[in-house]
């Protein structure tokens, strides 16, 4: 890209008016120590989440996607301020939450709730589902009109589980049922923000489909702000308006979702669009060209220098790996951290020597595999258009209601924030 697009290129300022604005976020870092030896001095830092930011509009979806250890969960744990940020701020409806305390938060935490990745870990199964999805009501003190009993009941049959199965155990449930127990639990305080940490990749392909279209309709049901972590494009697609792509603890591209669709601009984004299979089995025989990024993503405890993808991006040059590319907004609803922004009318980079990892660093696929990933990803998005939603049945028998706790139990701590009991994520590694 030239200097002069360059300049005429509009930065990162809101392009949403600030009315519309639910959440912002600015600068945003979370830096996790490395500490050794006996005095636990610090050695180094993960990179996790490095200046990111964006903001998320009263009523939208914003879908964030990239490689496992890009950064998602810590950037989501951050915005609900279960993690404390190392640098940048957090406003919530205007106001700065980057340092809020617990009793500060206690008010916040009513707007703003979190879905975890999986729904075998983060209910705890000695709790009946009355008492997790009436656990926020307790710990926030809140008393709903009818009772807490009736509200459970009613959020159940909101997320499409029988309410009569209030004082069963999470063990009683399939995959997708306990996610909707989880969602339920985020509904309870009719919350502004819904962060939703891989909500379906712990489920099988099948029932990602139905969870995907609950969160759809309860959206507009209910009038909710999602912000969608998922590292599949595919899963974030129908549901998001627009959709961050992250790479190393950056957003390296941010679009409206049918811009980034038709023509993403990233290099990075385009490879990872490029793994998507075509869902239209009508267009299936297109040809299109998959890209397989070589070598695993970098590690975020010494990211590259400049841009942070340029050991892996075919198109990489010297000013790819001297200097860092600001986010910048090359079209109307799409902004994009690169030198050689493809679908750009300027693509001719001022300095063309290519770098000699980047002449290797793509390869294409096979036809075959194309079609065959393609085919088994068809079905997943037409069940996701037509909307189909059936109810899964408990799959084991009702507990008698004397052996199942009282729903009125105090519920843990950790039910406040909507944090597992057990961590459900070691950072590990998915390809
Ligand atoms: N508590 C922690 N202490 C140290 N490092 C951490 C911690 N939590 C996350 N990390 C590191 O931060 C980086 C980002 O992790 P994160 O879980 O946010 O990635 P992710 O994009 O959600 O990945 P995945 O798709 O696997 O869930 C990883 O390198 C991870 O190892
Ligand atoms: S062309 Fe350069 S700046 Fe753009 S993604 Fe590739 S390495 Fe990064
Ligand atoms: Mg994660």
């Amino acid at each position: 890209m030239s200097e002069n697009s360059k300049d005429t290129a509009v930065t990162t300022a809101d392009t949403a008016a600030d009315g519309d604005v639910l959440l912002k976020v600015t600068g945003l870092q979370k830096h996790f120590p490395i500490k050794k030896g006996l005095l636990q001095r610090q050695v180094g830092a993960v990179h996790a989440v490095d200046g990111i930011d964006f903001e998320v509009r009263r009523g939208e979806t914003l879908g964030v996607v990239g490689e496992s250890g890009c950064g998602k969960s810590t950037m989501g744990r951050l915005i609900t301020r279960l993690l404390e940020p190392t640098g940048g701020k957090v406003e919530f409806e205007g106001k700065d939450i980057t340092h809020l305390g617990v009793s500060g938060m206690r008010p916040m935490r009513r707007d703003v709730q979190m879905i975890f990745q999986d729904p075998y870990s983060s209910l705890n199964p000695r709790h009946t589902i009355g008492t997790i999805v009436g656990a926020p009501f307790r710990l926030q003190g809140v008393t709903p009109e009818g009772g807490i009993k009736k509200e459970v009941q009613r959020l159940l049959s909101v997320v499409g589980l029988n309410p009569e199965h209030y004082n069963r155990y999470p063990h009683e449930f399939s995959g997708g049922q306990r996610q909707r127990i989880g969602i339920a639990r985020a509904l309870a305080l009719s919350p502004k923000l819904v962060v939703a940490d891989e909500p379906v990749s712990a489920l099988d392909v099948s029932i990602q489909a139905q969870v995907v279209n609950l969160l759809d309709d309860l959206q507009q049901e209910l009038g909710l702000t999602y912000v969608i972590i998922a590292h599949d494009l595919s899963v974030v697609r129908h549901v998001s308006d627009r959709i961050a792509v992250m790479y190393l603890g950056k957003i390296v591209e941010l679009a409206d979702r049918d811009l980034l669709y038709k023509s993403p601009m990233h290099p990075y984004t385009k490879a990872l669009m490029s793994a998507v299979p075509i869902p239209d089995p009508r267009r299936k025989s297109e040809k299109s060209e998959r890209i397989l990024l070589k070598g695993d993503v970098p590690s975020p405890i010494s990211p590259p220098s400049g841009c942070r993808f340029h050991t892996r991006c075919w198109k990489a040059t010297e000013i790819c790996k001297t200097t860092e590319p600001p986010l910048l907004e090359l079209r109307p609803g799409q902004r994009v951290a690169c030198h050689h922004p493809e679908n750009f009318e300027d693509q001719q980079p001022q300095d063309t020597v290519l770098l000699s990892a980047a002449k290797e660093a793509a390869e294409l696929v096979s036809e075959e595999v194309l079609a065959e990933s393609a085919e088994t990803s068809a079905a997943v998005a037409k069940a996701v258009e037509e909307g189909e939603l059936a109810v899964e049945e408990p799959a084991a028998e009702e507990p008698a209601e004397d052996d199942a706790p009282s729903a009125e139990e105090p519920a843990e701590a950790s039910e406040e924030s909507g944090e597992p009991e057990a961590p459900t994520e070691a950072p590990s590694k998915k390809k």
